[in-house]
């Protein structure tokens, strides 16, 4: 499956081999495994929503394709250090070796497989083809385990677990974690159900149920709006601090820069593959604008809005536009655009590719507003009228068939990045030249159960 469109699904971009040793070149991600992140305790019941929903999403997003997963868990689950769920590239959970198509016999005697056998849905251990609800199965033990902190069915020895998740009924996820609402327990239970027929049908009707319970106004990956404005005074931005220096992207920075401040361009897309370095380069080129936009520079974040219709609402909310009420929330905006300071504003929509129903809205607040220009991250063109294109490449490669001296090596961007990186994480106290830093970066990611 190329997954590349898809925000919650984690691309692969190549598994290959070099000197005999398999490699998988993937989108370079920061944050843990939801294995990590749950570490036995429960998560707060509106992140498990949020993230539940974007699980959800990603495997909604496989299925249409009659993709089915098969080994949804919490190793198999990143979570991003902007809260965003990524599940490992379902192209890949196909390479590894089926776990779901080893019978019950096997299971027992084979330890390595204790790990997986607790998101088995009954159907699987009854030998029955998996199919997509054998993933909603999966994904309500995920699920649960977030809501509570541990797993429905824990028996160690196998034959005994298998007995659990065939005929016990799960214990009540709020018995175990008061703060779990009965919405959350229904939709949890509704997944977990012993028969197929009776869980939801469909991932998408999952999704639904979880994006009820997940409020937008509440996602923490939006962030507050501004302080009222002083006139006269320095304008505001709500840039994120950056904990790392930007490597590299001297040119870029120059060439966007300069494409941005004339007059005439007023929305400029910065489009690539995931994790190519739109986002940073964005914030990059944004915290060099911000002596020419006196109106301020509002970064709003998209990533966890899968629905167009948020968009203008996650906008609004970041500048403070006061809503009005009785009139289209897009009316009161235009209204704050053109009388409130009329000085240039640029607006930072990141991820665009999530909402892309939503451009021609953001035609409309361009002709609304002269004084406004957008700066977009979007792994997909809005093709709105007047739209500049800028792609961003990844940072330069070495040729990896002749590759020079560790000195020559750490002059490429992409390599200075990753050895900040991995020396930065404490994953290699210094750069060794068998590769160290690389095993320990993979270490993290736990692709391989
Ligand atoms: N030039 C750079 N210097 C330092 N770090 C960088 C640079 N470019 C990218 N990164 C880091 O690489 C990671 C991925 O980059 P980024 O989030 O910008 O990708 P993206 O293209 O926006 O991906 P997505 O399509 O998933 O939103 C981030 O952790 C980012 O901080
Ligand atoms: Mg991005």
């Amino acid at each position: 499956m190329s997954s590349s469109d898809h925000p919650h699904i984690c691309t692969i971009h190549d598994i290959d081999e070099h000197n005999g040793q398999p490699f998988i070149v993937m989108e370079f991600l920061e944050g843990q495994t939801l294995k990590r992140r749950i570490a036995d305790k429960p998560i707060d019941a509106e992140q498990v929503a949020r993230l539940g929903m974007q699980i959800a999403d990603a495997l909604e997003a496989a299925h249409a394709k009659g993709i089915v997963h098969r080994d949804v868990k919490p190793a198999n689950i990143f979570v991003s250090t902007r809260g965003q769920a990524k599940v490992l590239d379902f192209g890949l959970a196909k390479l590894l070796p089926s776990e779901s198509e080893i019978s019950t016999t096997d299971l027992s005697s084979t330890p390595a497989l204790a790990g997986t056998l607790p998101y088995m849905s009954p159907e699987q251990l009854r030998g029955v083809p998996a199919d997509t609800r054998s993933d909603i199965y999966a994904a309500g033990v995920v699920l649960y385990e977030m809501a509570s902190g541990q797993r429905p069915f824990r028996k160690e020895l196998a034959t005994r677990l298998v007995e659990d998740i065939l005929h016990q009924p799960p214990v009540s996820p709020r018995a175990l974690n008061a703060r779990v609402s009965p919405e959350l327990e229904r939709i949890i239970l509704k997944c977990l159900d012993k028969d197929p027929e009776n869980r939801y049908q469909s991932a998408k009707e999952m999704a639904a149920d979880l994006r009820r319970l997940a409020a937008p106004s509440a996602d923490p990956a939006v962030p507050a709006a501004l302080p009222t404005r002083v006139p006269g005074r320095e304008a505001g931005h709500n840039l994120p601090t950056q904990r790392s220096p930007v490597v590299g992207r001297e040119r870029e920075l120059s060439a966007a820069k300069k494409l941005l401040l004339r007059p005439e361009v007023r929305l400029v897309t910065l489009t690539g593959p995931g994790g190519t370095g739109k986002t940073r380069l964005a914030l990059h080129l944004a915290e060099n604008l911000l002596e020419h936009f006196k109106g301020g520079v509002y970064f709003v974040p998209l990533a966890s809005i899968t629905d167009a219709g948020l968009v203008v609402p996650a906008i609004a909310q970041t500048m403070g536009v006061r809503q009005t009420g009785g009139k289209p929330i897009i009316e009161d905006f235009k209204e704050h655009l053109q009388h409130s300071y009329g000085s240039a504003t640029l607006l930072l929509l990141d991820n665009f590719e999530q909402v892309i129903g939503a451009a021609p809205l953001v035609a409309e607040l361009l002709e609304a507003s002269a004084a406004t220009k957008i700066l977009a991250t979007s792994r997909a063109l809005l093709h709105v009228y007047g739209e500049h294109e800028f792609a961003v490449a990844p940072l330069a490669l070495p040729d990896l068939k002749r590759l020079p001296d560790v000195k020559a090596l750490s002059q490429y961007p992409a390599v200075a990045l990753f050895l900040q990186r991995a020396v930065g994480s404490g994953q290699a106290g210094q750069v060794r030249e068998d590769g160290a830093p690389v095993r320990a970066f993979y270490d993290t990611i736990e692709v391989v159960p």
